[in-house]
């Protein structure tokens, strides 16, 4: 009998083993290749740390995408937050690749903001709640040091001016069943629930309809946002838009054991807003790779394959290679001790918050800036 939990992986639930090889069959998308990672990096001038980690695991028309830019052909980004709350470390992985991303293919990123999304899935949450958080969590895709020039962030609810055309041209092309086989809706979903979709997928077509040609779309986002891109794709064909490209993430795991991320458990997650105390005291409770006894410990060694701490470096907190290797090797050894390793990743945490703090309170007075424009004034 295994005791493995059973994987879930939608828009709107992560939980269970997540089984990428699993998730890549079903969805039927494309593993990543080094060729590719290889290819963003020569564009860029160098790896990123998520594409040497594989932190991007899969994608769909990803070589399509880049070879439209080394054609010559100008090239977009698509990503977006559901604003239920303040955001966590897991949210910035995906946006601080679009700041790559960007810098390296001079790409306008179109952000999108589900206000209207979460107020139509959460019953608990006010439509007013879910619109400010549009504004707070702006303020986090901003720090993550994105171009004003080239970023358009945008509410569902408050820019829906700019939205509803294009939204309504997607939405009669997609049925019903479509949405329902798709997202798993029942008949107690409401229908707004059941429009939002369409929304979400004409992003996808949003900056070539703007700017009358058509331009190609790459999504980086984890993979649980990828059902929109299936129904999306198949959109783009019936209007004459380019299927949208995606390049998709791992989750970055929480910090309890099974490592699982809720809302509902806020020790579970690291959260931008947190002071550097209230991080700190979420890493030392986190749930790691260690033995009971320091004895064992030093005798067996860890399993950074199952640790939340060893994963916080893996995707973030250690950028030199070498290093991480060594930290791998004095883990499984005995040598390093579950304390220690703690201690060092909630003194790195804290100097990230600082910083990231700082560079938040600075962004309230850039974020208009940032938000989307009619046409005629941004371009
Ligand atoms: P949301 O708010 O659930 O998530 C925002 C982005 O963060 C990614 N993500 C994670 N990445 C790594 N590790 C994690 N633990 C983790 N948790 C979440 C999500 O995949 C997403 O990229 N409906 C969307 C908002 C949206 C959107 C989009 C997202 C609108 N348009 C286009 C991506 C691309 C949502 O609620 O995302």
């Amino acid at each position: 009998m295994s005791d493995r939990k059973e994987m879930v992986v939608t828009p709107w639930q992560v939980s269970g083993d997540i089984d990428y090889n699993r998730l890549i069959d079903q969805f039927g998308v494309e593993p990543m290749t080094r060729e590719l990672e290889d290819r963003i990096a020569k564009h860029a001038g160098f790896k990123h740390l998520q594409l040497r980690r594989g932190v991007y695991i899969s994608h769909r028309d990803l070589d399509w995408w880049l070879g439209e830019f080394e054609k010559g052909n100008r090239v977009g980004l698509y990503t977006g937050r559901g604003p239920s709350g303040h955001v966590h470390l897991g949210h910035l992985l995906p946006w601080f690749f679009c700041k790559y991303l960007q810098d390296a293919f001079n790409a306008e990123l179109y952000f999108q903001m589900t206000d209207d999304e979460k107020f139509l899935h959460r019953p608990g949450l006010t439509l007013e709640e879910a619109v400010a958080f549009t504004y707070d969590n702006a303020l986090d895709v901003i720090a993550c040091g994105l171009d004003p020039e080239k970023t358009h962030i945008f509410s569902d609810v408050d820019h829906i001016h700019h939205l509803y055309r294009l939204g309504v041209k997607v939405a009669k092309r997609i049925t019903f069943s479509t949405v329902r086989a798709v997202f798993g809706f029942d008949n107690s979903v409401n229908i707004g629930a059941i429009w939002h979709p369409a929304l979400q997928m004409m992003v996808c077509f949003l900056q070539s309809e703007r700017e009358g040609e058509n331009i190609p779309c790459l999504i980086p986002a984890a993979i649980d946002q990828d059902p929109y891109w299936r129904v999306a794709r198949d959109v783009a064909d019936k209007m004459g838009y380019y299927k949208p490209a995606q390049i998709h993430a791992k989750f970055l795991p929480g910090l309890g054991e099974g490592g699982k991320m809720s809302a509902s458990q806020p020790d579970s997650a690291i959260f931008t807003v947190d002071p550097p105390e209230v991080a700190k005291r979420k890493v030392m409770m986190a749930f790691t790779g260690g033995r009971d006894t320091v004895e064992e410990q030093r005798k067996l060694g860890g399993r950074p394959q199952v640790c939340n701490i060893y994963a916080y470096y893996y995707f973030l907190f250690e950028e030199e290679d070498k290093a991480l290797v060594d930290r791998e090797h004095a883990c499984r050894s005995g040598e390093l001790l579950c304390g220690e390793c703690k201690q060092e990743l909630a003194r790195r945490v804290a100097v990230f918050l600082r910083d990231f703090q700082a560079r938040r309170r600075e962004a309230r007075d850039h974020l208009d800036d940032f938000l989307l424009e009619p046409v005629a004034r941004k371009r």
